[in-house]
């Protein structure tokens, strides 16, 4: 099921050479299976037209024309009611300021005042134009009436100076959106506490013992859980990936840091899920210049890594459930279960590495999900992000 699946997002759209950004934004919605109604103000048909919203949204797009429509008048309270989240993006100052006063005069204000759904804005203009006390004003009255201002970001603007009033990129506000459309999920007020991304152990500052793990489980097992309402701590090891909006991330390179980064959170955490691939070793002294060729080979002597889950499930204060990863390139059930059972697990995820298809770096993954009371779950060749919501539901039924 995808993650927006039924959520209803009103997007009004307002005057802004934003606008254009405002067309992906819808497409991005969209294809997180939210139904979007986009509301285009006057202005902001000068720059793009509802046609273009209707195209990647496959639904009407509505102008102030509508207000006057076979609907009758009403058409404001029947979108303003329905609505899940109501998102300005672009919000103008002109449109800020109507709605701090509480005025409607077109079909989006109207709409505005008519909706119980939370109220998310998008501001974007020139940099002068939001510095100005008034409006200032109008968001710090809008925020103190509950909504949630995102931007605007430095950056070029279209007058051809910079500064503050750039629009949050499409990508951030739709997984600002999917935060908040994702509160009073399943895991709300659960702390989750994932690993991702392989480890790194230094052999002199240049060169690093490293392996495959690309983090793309690990990153989409906190949006997974991000998905279900969780307050989600990633700790993370170097990975060019962005860490999911909502998420805290914390970035650490070897497996000892990692081990220090897990150790401090597991105590107050729900649930820890390690799709990490941490070094088991590491090299026992790091070279403190760069090894020369001309030296000869060297020979790295490696000393053991701590295993983390290991030393979380003895804690006396740890997570309520355990998740690990098996990632194996044979006897996957038989290793998978030997791991569940010596590091204390209440369920591991049973991953076969040797396909193409599954494991590191790809897209996709494979995996059994194998619980401490015996149970057994194969699943199909699944998106990362689908074995992760599957991984959090199990999880989750653990919980409780
Ligand atoms: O990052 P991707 O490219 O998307 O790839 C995903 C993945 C293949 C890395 C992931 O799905 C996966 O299988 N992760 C576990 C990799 C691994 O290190 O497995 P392991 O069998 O060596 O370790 C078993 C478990 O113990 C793991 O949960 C691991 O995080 C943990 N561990 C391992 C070593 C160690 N020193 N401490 C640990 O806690």
């Amino acid at each position: 099921m995808l993650p927006l699946h039924a959520k209803r997002i009103v997007l009004g759209v307002t005057g802004s050479i934003a606008c254009y950004k405002a067309a992906d934004l819808a497409s991005k919605l969209t294809q997180l299976g939210a139904e979007v109604d986009v509301i285009l103000t006057a202005a902001a048909e000068h720059f793009i037209k509802p046609l273009t919203f209707q195209s990647v949204t496959g639904r009407r797009a509505y102008i102030d024309q509508d207000l006057w429509g076979p609907e009758g008048h009403v058409l404001h309270v029947k979108l303003g009611k329905d609505a899940d989240l109501l998102l300005i993006a672009p919000a103008t100052a002109n449109t800020l300021a109507k709605l701090a006063a509480g005025q409607a005069d077109n079909l989006l204000t109207l709409t505005a005042l008519a909706a119980t759904a939370p109220l998310m804005l998008a501001p974007a203009m020139d940099g002068g134009m939001f510095d100005h006390p008034a409006t200032q004003a109008s968001l710090e009255t809008l925020r103190a009436h509950g909504a949630q201002v995102h931007g605007p970001v430095s950056g070029h603007l279209a007058s051809g100076l910079s500064g503050v009033g750039r629009m949050l990129e499409p990508a951030e506000l739709a997984g600002h959106a999917r935060v908040a459309l994702s509160a009073g999920g399943p895991l709300a007020g659960r702390r989750v506490l994932v690993t991702a991304g392989g480890t790194q152990e230094p052999i002199d500052p240049v060169r690093v013992i490293a392996n495959r793990s690309s983090g793309k489980q690990g990153y989409a097992l906190a949006q997974a859980a991000l998905d279900l309402g969780a307050q989600v701590t990633l700790v993370s090891g170097p990975t060019a990936l962005i860490a999911p909006v909502g998420a805290h991330l914390l970035r650490v390179q070897t497996a000892v840091e990692m081990r220090d980064a897990v150790l401090a959170l597991a105590a107050a955490a729900d649930m820890l899920l390690m799709a990490a691939a941490v070094a088991d070793f590491r090299p026992s002294q790091a070279a403190d210049k760069k090894i020369k060729r001309a030296e000869g080979v060297p020979t790295v002597e490696l000393a053991a890594n701590p295993d983390i889950l290991k030393e979380v499930s003895q804690q006396a204060q740890k997570p309520r459930v355990l998740v690990g990863f098996a990632a194996e390139s044979n006897d996957l059930l038989a290793n998978a279960q030997g791991k569940l059972a010596s590091k204390g697990l209440d369920m591991i995820v049973a991953n076969d590495v040797s396909a193409q298809d599954a494991g590191f770096e790809v897209d996709t993954n494979r995996v059994i999900l194998l619980s401490k009371d015996g149970g057994q779950e194969e699943l199909p060749l699944l998106s990362k992000y689908e074995v992760a919501r599957k991984v959090l539901e199990k999880a989750a039924s653990l919980l409780k």
